[in-house]
This record gives C-alpha cells, sequence and structure tokens, in this order.
C-alpha cells in the first residue's frame, strides 16, 4: 500500500540509519563516528582511520598491530590474476580494469562471499584491504610496462601502496615522508562520505547478498563518473585546458554559468555542502605545504585559485552556493606526487575503500532489506499486439 513519491536522485530521500559518518552541510562539518574530519587529517593515520570507519572504534595499539598483521598475511594475489590483467590494452582506464580485477577476485576467494558469521565478514574484510592496494597499484604499472609488485610487508599501508606504485627493479625502494604524509592525507580525507553515489551503490549491491567484493566493484563502477570520483581527473584536465587557452579564467567561467553549454566548472558544488567542503579548505593548505615542501612550483595551482575566487565573487555560484569541493586542489596534489592524472580516480577509490566495507558491514549486520526503490509509470497504457508484418 501507501503512495509513491518520486525524488529523483534522491535529493531528499534517506536510505538508512548509520553511525558512520555525520556531515551538516550547512555548517560545513564532517565526521567519522564522532571524530572531526580536521582533527583526524592531522594526528590519524589512514589505516587507524579504516579501523575506525569499519569497526566503529580507535583501534588499541595491539588492534591495530592484529589488524595490519591479518591484512599483510593477504597481501599476495594469485599469480593468475595477472593474466587477467595481461589481457586488457594497455590504454585501459585504470578504474574499469580496477573494478574488473576487484569483481575477478571473488573467482580465486569463492570464500569471501558467504559472510554469514562476523568471523567471515572480518576475513572478507582483511583479504579486501590487502588485496586492493596490489591492484590498484598494477592497474598503474600495467599502463608503464612495468613488471607487477606485490609490496613489501615491513613497509606501512600507504608506504607500501608507495611503493607498490612506483619501485623500480634493481632499485631499492626508499620512502620519503613528505609523501607518505601527504598520501595518508588525502586517503583520511577520502575515507567515507555517507550515502554518496558509490556508497549507495555498494549498500544496495550488498543489499541482494550479493559478496562484499561484487559490491566493491560496483561501488568503482560509480566511483568513476565525472560527476562523482571521476572529478578529480576532469578538474586537471580542465585546468590544463585553461592554461593551453592562455589562462583566460573568466571564458570558462561564462562556459559554466551559460545553460546552453554543457560545461560545468569541475571540482566545483556539491550536493550536500552549501557553504563550504571541509576537506577541500584542508586540501587548498596541504597542496600548497607539499608543493612547497617539495620545491615544486605548478602553474595550474594559481590557475586553480584564480578560477576559485573569480567564481566564489560571481552571483552565479553565490546564488546556487556552489563551492570548491574535495575534487578541486587533489589532483594538483597527486601530481605533485608523480601520480599520473587518469590513476587520481583510483587514488580516491583507495581512500574509499573503509568507507565502502564499513557501510557494507553496518548494511549487513543491521539485516537491511533489500534495496528495491518504487516508481511511477508514464509509459503507454494496455495495447494488443501486432505482428511485424502489418506494423
Ligand atoms: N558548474 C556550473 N554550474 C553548476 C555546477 C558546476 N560545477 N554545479 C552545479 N551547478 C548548477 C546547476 O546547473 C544548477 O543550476 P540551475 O539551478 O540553474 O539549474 C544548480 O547549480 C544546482 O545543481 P544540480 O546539478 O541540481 O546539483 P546536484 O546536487 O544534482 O549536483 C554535483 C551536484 C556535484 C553533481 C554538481 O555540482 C556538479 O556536477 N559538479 C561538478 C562535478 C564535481 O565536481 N563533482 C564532484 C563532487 S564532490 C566529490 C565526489 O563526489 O567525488
Amino acid at each position: 500500500g501507501g503512495v509513491t513519491t518520486i525524488d529523483p536522485g534522491y535529493k531528499n530521500t534517506g536510505s538508512c540509519e548509520s553511525g558512520i559518518t555525520f556531515l551538516d552541510g550547512e555548517k560545513g562539518i564532517l565526521r567519522y563516528r564522532g571524530y572531526s574530519i580536521e582533527e583526524l587529517a592531522e594526528k590519524a593515520d589512514f589505516l587507524e582511520v579504516a579501523y575506525l570507519l569499519i569497526f566503529g572504534e580507535l583501534p588499541t595499539a595491539a588492534q591495530l598491530n592484529k589488524f595490519d598483521k591479518d591484512i599483510k598475511e593477504e597481501s599476495h594475489v594469485d599469480e593468475d590474476m595477472k593474466k587477467i590483467l595481461d589481457g586488457f590494452p594497455k590504454s585501459a582506464h585504470p578504474m574499469g580494469v580496477l573494478s574488473s580485477l576487484t569483481s575477478a577476485l571473488i573467482a580465486f576467494n569463492p570464500g569471501s562471499v558467504d559472510v554469514a558469521s562476523e568471523e567471515a565478514m572480518y576475513n572478507a574484510i582483511v583479504k579486501i584491504m590487502a588485496k586492493f592496494p596490489v591492484l590498484a597499484a598494477w592497474t598503474m604499472r600495467k599502463r608503464k610496462s612495468l613488471p607487477l609488485d606485490y609490496g613489501d610487508n615491513s613497509l606501512g599501508y600507504v608506504e607500501n601502496i608507495h611503493k607498490m606504485m612506483f619501485s623500480r627493479p634493481n632499485k631499492t625502494y626508499e620512502p620519503n615522508r613528505i609523501v607518505n604524509d601527504a598520501l595518508d592525507k588525502l586517503l583520511i580525507l577520502h575515507a567515507d562520505h555517507e550515502q554518496n553515489c558509490s556508497t549507495s551503490t555498494v549498500r544496495i549491491v550488498g543489499s541482494s547478498h550479493a559478496g562484499l567484493f561484487a559490491s566493491l566493484s560496483a561501488g568503482i563502477s560509480a566511483l568513476w563518473g565525472p560527476l562523482h570520483g571521476g572529478a578529480n581527473q576532469a578538474v586537471i584536465e580542465m585546468l590544463e585546458a585553461i592554461k593551453a587557452d592562455g589562462g583566460d579564467t573568466a571564458k570558462y567561467i561564462n562556459k559554466a554559468k551559460d545553460k546552453d553549454d554543457p560545461f560545468r566548472l569541475m571540482g566545483f558544488g556539491h550536493r550536500v555542502y552549501k557553504n563550504f567542503d571541509p576537506r577541500a579548505k584542508i586540501i587548498k593548505k596541504s597542496a600548497e605545504e607539499v608543493l612547497g615542501n617539495l620545491g615544486i612550483e605548478d602553474p595550474v595551482l594559481d590557475i586553480a585559485k584564480g578560477l576559485a575566487s573569480v567564481a566564489l565573487e560571481d552571483d552565479y555560484f553565490v546564488k546556487r552556493k556552489l563551492y570548491p569541493n574535495v575534487d578541486f586542489y587533489s589532483g594538483i596534489i597527486y601530481r605533485s606526487l608523480g601520480i599520473p592524472t587518469e590513476m587520481f580516480t583510483v587514488m580516491f577509490a583507495l581512500g574509499r575503500l573503509p568507507g565502502w566495507i564499513a557501510q557494507w558491514r553496518e548494511m549487513r549486520l543491521r539485516k537491511e532489506p533489500i534495496g528495491r526503490p518504487r516508481q511511477i509509470y508514464v509509459g503507454e497504457n494496455l495495447r494488443s499486439f501486432v505482428k511485424v508484418e502489418d506494423r
């Protein structure tokens, strides 16, 4: 029974109760399990934030140690997975490869699907926390024709991600603190964001009791789109285009305002934040610090700042409450670390992984019903079939 109302894009429709992430879009507040994003970005490391999101509390030293050890024991990936990677063209977008490999992983870990007990759930979680960074790094090594790397279990979680991406044959990998801290902060800032498009996807796919990896693979596909995680790649491409066009920011502001032009200012606007995106504030500051520390001057940072300052004064953007979002400055940091543009959304996925896992786990523990929205039918009424020769 009941009357179906429609809410395209679910702008005002809640899909669940959740105890993971608190967000106040008017005030620009973001908290994971009650801890402010500012404090976590400053003081925590990514693995403890992952634990916090997934299990609800900051880990004790012993709990963190066990989590780390359990992950490291699962850091191998079946050799046959390489054949699947080999089958992709070198030009394949890393997000498509990552989503496919994550799905393929199910065949090599069939036990990860049946998660009836908390222990089985924990095992699946540890497996994917371990193997996902290996696969993510492989998508980049493939494009660069580098031999695959399984990482080094003596390194920390984030250092290891960097090592697996950047190690070179016959060269000892040297961890770099500036790089590691920058990555750690970015991953923390991306770790969860309540019921965004990819997270809702993970929850809805998981609600059919498809396994964790299948749900994550679907989440990766959702994240890929330029209106969501793909925006970080689109921002740098936009800034490069503006640079190539003589740095004419006003022209692009006008294009974004023109309703007959499909162009949008990438990295601007947010469904929930209507004042500022607290993540963008931290990332802007971090971009300046990281570039300063690495002694890099990137003209694109000046273009980004110029674009933002013009937009923030412009009636069109002010009236619609459009502000720089998390993706506006993140790409500038990624590329200062030598990460190729097409890998930016993969970096987002690496950060979002614990959030997706936490949301999937919460959905299963709460025994949520299968996700199945209703519709209002606007098609044809009943009519009779006409044979093909009579049409
Ligand atoms: N440039 C120009 N106009 C915009 C922009 C933009 N970036 N974003 C929104 N608008 C306009 C939009 O045209 C509409 O105008 P009007 O009321 O005259 O029709 C109004 O602002 C409201 O926009 P909306 O599309 O109805 O808002 P939404 O909540 O459906 O979309 C959004 C949110 C993030 C998809 C959108 O702002 C957008 O496309 N931004 C650019 C892509 C982007 O940066 N995405 C990353 C989002 S943050 C992190 C993540 O999810 O990865």
